[in-house]
């Protein structure tokens, strides 16, 4: 890299990320430089079924997963370059006028507690360089667990730079899959902080699969239809990453079908939609108690991710969170649907001006460093 000027020939950037959920690759192509943060464009393009599920299997350990993983990281990587290609002409912006791609890929493993810890995300970002031509920066996380820290949640930096306001105490919950929290004091002086607080959709998701064989609770009607189980909540509540104290990351290691059987084995006992009303709850407690509990004052609470579709989820977080309160960050002008992938792009744009985009208090890294390979066109 002979130097910043030339690695940044244009303030256009595309985001790309597929989140726990699986639901699809979110895109978002955005102007940034060092006061300004613009989106031009967002796109989500649905996985295709096969890629889908060979990468879900990927998430648990099985056979031949080595040969596997090899294979669904060119083929998720050709999928995005596609889909790349696809959006920008959409968009219709030119290839070379697109700085980079800040490609998060897809994770399939997240083991930020491993004796060496790791994180694994799909997307080999050589082929997704070769087939855009557009420089690509990926492997976000690596160099953040390499310096210690649990290489997550790394959006919090992001948040940071866009939403944090003098005026008043802000807290930025990303609800995807795994839900994280970023806790912005007013006071500039004081430091941002942020953790992963355990599921966001991916038991109600689950839940919903098997009890409805629809992949997700639209807008709640089911967990609304339900009463709280005053057993159950109690019972998942005593997971132990609950009362971990930061820094801490999790993923669907944790939170998958398997958790909810081993913590709630009578669980199939309980009217289905009492079990929808129950599992949202336990997200929207998690959540706003993580919130309550920390120095923020009344913070006006900021949600982005596919939670922020769900009513009922929304509803629960602002009646848990009064008097603080809750609205999408659509309302404070970043798409909620898209802040993740915003984030990726703002990331790239970060390492190819050789900044920092860790935030050593959010993931424990011993300091501050440079995220990402950067593939060049
Ligand atoms: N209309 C809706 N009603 C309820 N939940 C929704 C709706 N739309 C999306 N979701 C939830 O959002 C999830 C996707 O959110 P997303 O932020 O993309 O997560 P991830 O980052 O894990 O991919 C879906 O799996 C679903 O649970
Ligand atoms: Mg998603």
């Amino acid at each position: 890299m002979p130097g910043n000027a030339s690695a940044l020939q244009s303030d256009l950037y595309i985001g790309l990320i597929s989140g726990t959920s699986m639901d699809g690759l979110d895109m978002a192509l955005v102007s940034v430089g060092p006061a300004r943060f613009e989106v031009l464009g967002t796109r989500v393009v649905a996985l295709d079924t096969d890629l889908r599920v060979s990468m879900l299997e990927l998430c648990q350990s099985g056979q031949d997963e080595l040969h596997r993983l090899a294979q669904a990281d060119t083929r998720f990587a050709e999928f995005c370059g596609n889909a790349v290609l696809d959006a920008i002409s959409g968009w219709g912006v030119d290839t070379r006028a697109v700085n980079a791609i800040g490609s998060h890929g897809q994770t399939v493993r997240h083991a930020p507690s491993a004796q060496p810890a790791y994180s694994v995300q799909l997307g080999n970002p050589s082929v997704l360089a070769e087939r855009t031509g557009i420089t690509t920066v990926a492997d976000f996380r690596a160099r953040d667990i390499a310096a210690g820290g649990e290489g997550a949640p790394l959006v919090p930096a992001f948040h940071a730079s866009v939403f944090r306001d003098s005026a008043t105490d802000r807290a930025v919950v990303n609800i995807g899959g795994m839900a994280n929290v970023t806790l912005l004091p007013a006071d500039f002086n004081a430091p941002v902080t942020g953790f992963d607080t355990g599921p966001g959709n991916v038991l109600m998701d689950l839940w919903c699969q098997a009890e409805r064989g629809s992949p997700y609770d639209e807008d709640g009607a089911f967990a609304r239809s339900g009463n709280l189980s005053h057993d159950l909540l109690p019972t998942l509540a005593t997971e132990p990453f609950f009362r971990r104290q930061p820094p801490k990351s999790t993923g669907r290691e944790l939170f998958n079908r398997e958790w909810l059987r081993a913590r709630a084995p009578a669980i199939s006992e309980l009217p289905p939609e009492d079990v929808a009303n129950t599992l949202t709850e336990l997200t929207a407690t998690t959540i706003i108690e993580a919130i309550l509990s920390s120095d923020l004052e009344d913070p006006e609470i900021l949600v982005c991710g596919g939670g922020h579709r769900n009513a009922f989820l929304m509803e629960r977080l602002a009646q848990l969170a009064s008097p603080s309160t809750v609205a999408s960050t659509t309302a404070k002008g970043i798409d909620a649907d898209f802040v993740e992938a915003c984030a990726f792009a703002w990331l790239a744009w970060r390492a190819l001006s050789h900044e920092p985009g860790n935030l050593p208090a959010v993931t424990g890294a011993t300091g501050p460093r440079i995220l990402g390979g950067i593939y060049l066109a």
